[in-house]
């Protein structure tokens, strides 16, 4: 509304309280949502007072290492992959019963496929050759419930698909095994992946292990939480707004999302072939920032020679550029230590290389508009996946059932329908419009040796179920999906509640390594993973 006057019109007096009272109105409108986002918190906080738990500290060192360091010691037979596989299950075991992340399992088969490994090592005599062909061998991972593995629920948490099987696995979750990894456990999402929380009529609620009030946000959320919670190295996502990245930065973890059309997505979700015209990329979530490359190189194998992910990153050559915020009126304002601690890491970075220029993308605020629109060009139907694809259902038909008791949908499935059957689409010219010249705009300050700071969140993980009070708080993860862009959520510690902060780090298309060179640096100065809890 404001932002639609022209610059360029010549400031008349008309024109100058024209824009007076749009910035006094705007001024009002994020006062009004400051206050009913305190008076949320208050009263969510006063409904779970007395109820957080968090899990416990890790009992055996092994838990903390990272993807590649467990591959490495399991490689060298200084560990059996039987030992490193049976350590992280039995995590997974104590801490479930608190998180509720775990919705299906194979622990006596990844135990055995483990054993297998063990035996495969004990008569190789080419460690190296098994190095370069299967870089993760014996390393257990999780995927999500919405990844397809053979054997393995794929209900995508909808009443309709309940107890659903997979007959094969997503390409990616093969690709992942293909490196030696072991899968032991799929994890909770929300219903058809489209919720900012992992809750389901299925499955249940997971919690956060850092405090089991909050959510562990979606799409990924299971995965994410039960990395930071150390019941695997490392899991295998995807992310068409924020479902790596949210997760992730909710949990404290390592999420990214890769470039463009870089990622299989066959079997990803109810994908039954690769989309190439997407917003959509599988990726990983992981603890430590050294298992990002390896594990991206598995996950893009077939595309792998687009990116540059072995090329040398000289941090102190690289154009910084950052955002505070985006300016969209239905998202929270970024509360002061989120902003404390975004500045510190971009202040960081302009100390190393003696630069950082404040930039403001065009059209940012209209970043949960924007991706509304592209969810339209996804060819994903919602209201036929939700029956199973059996026949299409609408909001009349749902809110009838919601009456008479007959429902079996959740709360934001139903939202997720009214959203598409009530409410203006927006206009294709516009939203393809805006999107691309704010594309433009960032690639051409980008360049290949650029990098872009934005905020990842208003605040860290909220309480369960106060996200439908504030539906757009996802937009700062969900812009980059619009934009296509290869974005890392990098963990930088915790506030002073005990929960998760961090930043998300963008580039240019194929330039995901410099996201990740960023993300590496950030670990060493800023902590990066911090475990829920210390013995
Ligand atoms: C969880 O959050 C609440 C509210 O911020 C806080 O009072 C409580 O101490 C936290 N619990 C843990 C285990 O950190
Ligand atoms: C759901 O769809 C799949 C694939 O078409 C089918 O095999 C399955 O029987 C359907 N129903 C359930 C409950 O899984
Ligand atoms: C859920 O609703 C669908 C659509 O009305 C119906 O076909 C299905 O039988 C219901 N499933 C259960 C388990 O109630």
């Amino acid at each position: 509304m404001c932002t639609s006057i022209p610059n360029q019109k010549p400031d008349t007096t008309a024109n100058m309280m024209k824009k007076l009272l749009c910035s006094l109105l705007r001024c009002t409108l994020v006062q009004i949502h400051c206050l009913f986002d305190y008076i949320v918190t208050l009263i969510f906080s006063f409904y779970y007072w007395g109820k957080a738990n968090k899990v416990p500290p890790v009992d055996d060192d092994l838990l903390l290492d990272s993807a590649i360091v467990l591959a490495e010691k399991i490689r060298n037979k200084k560990v059996s992959s039987e030992h490193v596989v049976t350590t992280f299950i039995n995590r997974c075991k104590q801490v479930n019963g608190l998180l509720n992340v775990i919705v299906d399992e194979r622990y006596d088969e990844a135990i055995e496929e483990a054993k297998e490994v063990d035996r495969l090592l004990a008569r190789s005599t080419d460690i190296n050759t098994l190095k370069a062909t299967k870089p993760f061998l014996g390393v257990p991972f999780t995927t999500k419930e919405s990844n397809e593995a053979k054997g393995l629920l794929h209900s995508m948490a909808t009443v309709a698909r309940k107890g659903y099987r997979s007959k094969e696995d997503a390409t990616v979750v093969a690709s992942v095994k293909s490196s030696g990894a072991i899968l032991i456990a799929k994890t909770n999402i929300p219903e058809l992946n489209q919720w900012v929380e992992s809750r389901n009529i299925i499955y249940g609620q997971s919690n956060n292990p850092y405090n089991t009030t909050r959510t562990v946000g979606g799409s990924s959320g299971g995965d994410a939480a039960i990395t930071a919670a150390c019941g695997v190295p490392f899991a295998l996502g995807s992310d068409i707004g924020g479902s790596i990245r949210m997760p992730a930065f909710f949990n404290g973890v390592f999420g990214f999302k890769p470039s463009e059309n870089t990622t299989p997505l066959k079997g990803v979700g109810m994908r039954d072939v690769d989309f190439t015209s997407t917003m959509a990329e599988a990726g990983p979530i992981c603890k430590c920032a050294d298992d990002l490359i390896p594990l991206l190189k598995i996950i893009v194998s077939k595309t792998e020679s687009r990116l540059k992910l072995d090329s040398p990153v000289d941090l102190k050559k690289l154009h910084i550029f950052y955002q505070e915020s985006s300016g969209d009126l239905r998202i929270s304002m970024i509360n002061a230590e989120m902003r404390d601690v975004f500045m510190k890491a971009v202040d960081y970075f302009r100390d190393l290389t003696g630069s950082a220029q404040k930039i403001k993308l065009p059209g940012s605020e209209y970043s949960f508009r924007l991706w509304r629109y592209w969810m339209t060009r996804e060819g994903v139907d919602f209201k036929s996946d939700i029956t199973n694809r059996t026949s299409r259902t609408s909001a009349t038909a749902e809110i009838k059932k919601l009456l008479t008791r007959n429902s079996n949908i959740t709360l934001a499935a139903l939202l997720k329908i009214i959203d598409e059957d009530f409410f203006p689409k927006d206009k294709k010219h516009w939203a393809e419009e805006v999107t691309n010249n704010m594309r433009e705009y960032l690639l051409e300050k980008l360049g290949d040796n650029g990098v872009f700071f934005f905020p990842s969140s208003p605040f860290p993980a909220s309480y369960h179920n106060s996200y439908f009070l504030r539906p757009y708080n996802f937009g700062y993860w969900a812009l980059m999906n619009v934009l296509r862009l290869p974005t890392c959520q990098i963990p930088l510690g915790l506030d002073s509640e005990g929960l998760p902060v961090g930043i998300q780090v963008v580039a240019a298309p194929y330039q995901d390594h410099l996201c990740i060179a960023v993300a590496k640096e950030l670990e060493k100065s800023f902590g990066g993973w911090v475990p829920p809890s210390i013995k």
